[in-house]
């Protein structure tokens, strides 16, 4: 358990300076307060107020190509599975057993005809309903039907697969993002961007300092020296996004109409400066994107105790990009986008945990924000709706 200064501060008083932090106008706002990234008593607030009621990204869509294909999650320490159903659509249910809930699915993913439990060999096909009990036929009165999976609700937007351990989720998804989707995103084509590689990290850092970092290019120019900054994009170039309590974004363009970052010749999709446009997003709470026309890397970011996040991340890239390498040049072409891109991670590393770090002391400066920090404290905005609403309720 974290004990610095700024993890034993009172939850009514962490609760009234993040609403006192999201109240203000953006021109005179402080940065999050800090122990929201430090209390064991906030994160168990966040869990409950957050991470059990939002659509939390588990992955592609893509990842379950066929009938049987799954992927294992967690949202926020508790085990879920998705898997691709008989009639295409993806299903999601908590990772237990019906029986006494053992964990059914341990590899990270894969692809079943039916999901057998390791423990009593209870099996389900891939809607939850259970096929085959051994030896329960000594039960009286056991009738099958009556167990089970537990089933979450599960939801697409483009191209990504999410999941909420609510049955009755904060929004609906696809509605809350629609004007990200029309105005600006949509243009793009997600779906039909290809999943070439996805792996985990854990840094020592609060979830939403990973976010504060990945909402701002601010630090880019400074912090990427071997992978962004190369793009040499003038901050000048930086638009956030309009306020909304759902997502955030900035974008800008890449100087080049060619080369890494700018739509590929072939790419019908974009028109004029959107073919050379960046746009990194995120949709609330913990969906980090980076969008360009030729690659998207996204991040699922969870917390890990107040201290700790775990992270699932990922690549895909359009179809036309993917058709101009060979194929046996394909995993030398994958293995090189996984070196830049975690070199572009070990940059961010340092900075996340330093930002942790740094805002451990009781005695710290106000702060302020850059004008393109503005997704930071409409991030803080969302945080304080989600968190407020549940201490209030
Ligand atoms: S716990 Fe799964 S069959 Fe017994
Ligand atoms: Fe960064």
């Amino acid at each position: 358990m974290s004990r610095n200064p700024q993890s034993n501060i009172d939850l009514a008083r962490i609760l009234e300076d993040l609403q006192a932090a999201a109240a203000a106008d953006f021109e005179h706002a402080r940065p999050i307060p800090p122990a929201v990234n430090h209390s064991p008593a906030f994160l168990d607030l966040e869990r409950q107020a957050v991470f059990e009621r939002e659509w939390i990204c588990v992955g592609r869509d893509d990842e379950l190509a066929a009938p049987g294909d799954y992927l294992t999650f967690e949202i926020a320490g508790a085990p879920l599975f998705v898997v691709r159903h008989d009639d295409g659509s993806p299903r999601a249910f908590v990772n237990a057993c019906a029986h006494r809930r053992a964990c059914l699915l341990s590899a990270a993913k894969g692809s079943v005809k039916r999901i057998t439990c390791p423990y009593h060999a209870w099996t389900y096909d891939t809607a939850g309903e259970l096929l085959r009990a051994p030896y329960m036929e000594m039960k009286d009165g056991f009738d099958r039907s009556d167990h089970r999976l537990r089933g979450l609700p599960v939801a697409t937007w483009e191209g990504f697969v999410y999941v909420s351990l609510s049955e009755q989720p904060r929004k609906d998804l696809a509605a809350s993002l629609e004007p990200l989707r029309a105005g600006v995103v949509g243009r793009y084509g997600m779906a039909c961007y290809r999943t070439v590689m996805q792996e985990t990290f854990r840094w020592d850092a609060n979830w939403k300092n990973l976010i504060e970092n990945f909402i701002e290019s601010y630090h880019v120019p400074i912090a990427h020296r071997k992978t962004f900054a190369q793009h040499d994009k003038p901050l000048a170039d930086y638009v956030c996004g309009e306020d909304s309590p759902h997502y955030c974004y900035h974008r800008a363009p890449q100087p080049a109409e060619r080369g890494r970052g700018a739509a590929h010749p072939d790419n019908d999709r974009l028109v004029g400066e959107w073919r050379r446009m960046m746009i990194d997003f995120c949709v609330f709470p913990n969906h980090l994107v980076t969008l360009m026309p030729d690659y998207l890397w996204y991040i699922s970011v969870q917390p890990d105790g107040s201290d700790a996040m775990r992270a699932t991340w990922g690549v895909a890239v359009p179809p036309e990009v993917l058709a101009d390498v060979p194929d046996e040049q394909r995993a030398a072409w994958v293995a090189e986008f996984r070196q830049y891109m975690n070199t572009a991670n070990e940059e961010d590393k340092a900075l996340v945990e330093a930002l942790h770090r740094g805002s451990a002391s009781p005695l710290l400066p106000p702060g302020t924000y850059h004008p393109i920090e503005r997704n930071l404290w409409q991030f803080n905005r969302y945080l304080a709706d989600a968190c407020g609403k549940k201490a209030g309720a």
